[in-house]
């Protein structure tokens, strides 16, 4: 059994890919790389085929975390490949919710709702502001609250 993650954003340059590489970093901590396959996207085509921003790249390598993938735009058929697909915010959450097939079985959700106590539901845009360093510490909050919460759901 493989458990298939998706994380979203707007760009899927700033937050999403951010999540996705410290989510994925944990997952290989724990050696469950072939347990559980994890990707990021984003809701627009904004960004399609560019690197992560660099505020994001810079903030990951400040932690000792690889990234190199490249922003793609989430489609339908993810709604029916992966199990978990996670909002950043919850702008985020209803165009995944509006764009949902009636078929899915996904579990889609804020991403921070599977941390006990954040700070805040969503996790800010850093596109504008320059927060990485924030978004960062969110993310890792949400990163382990989740790969916890996986981890008992599928009794890995
Ligand atoms: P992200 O951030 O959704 O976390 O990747 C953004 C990236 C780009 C834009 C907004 C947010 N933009 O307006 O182009």
């Amino acid at each position: 059994m493989t458990v298939r993650v998706l994380f979203v954003c707007l760009g899927n340059i700033c937050r999403s890919p951010m999540a996705e590489a410290v989510f994925q970093h944990l997952v290989d901590e724990a050696g469950l790389h072939d347990a559980i396959q994890v990707d990021s996207a984003g809701t627009s085509d904004w960004h399609v085929g560019e690197r992560a921003h660099h505020g994001t790249r810079r903030v990951l390598r400040a932690h000792g975390i690889e990234y190199d993938g490249h922003s793609r735009q989430i489609t339908a058929a993810d709604f029916s490949h992966f199990d978990y697909i996670l909002a950043m915010d919850d702008s985020n959450l209803d165009d995944l919710q509006a764009m949902r097939p009636e078929n899915s079985r996904a579990v889609v959700a804020r991403f921070l709702d599977f941390a006990p106590d954040p700070p805040t539901r969503e996790v800010p845009d850093p596109y504008f502001d320059g927060r990485f360093e924030e978004v960062y510490s969110l993310v890792v909050q949400g990163a382990r609250a989740l790969l916890d919460y996986i981890r008992r759901e599928k009794g890995l």
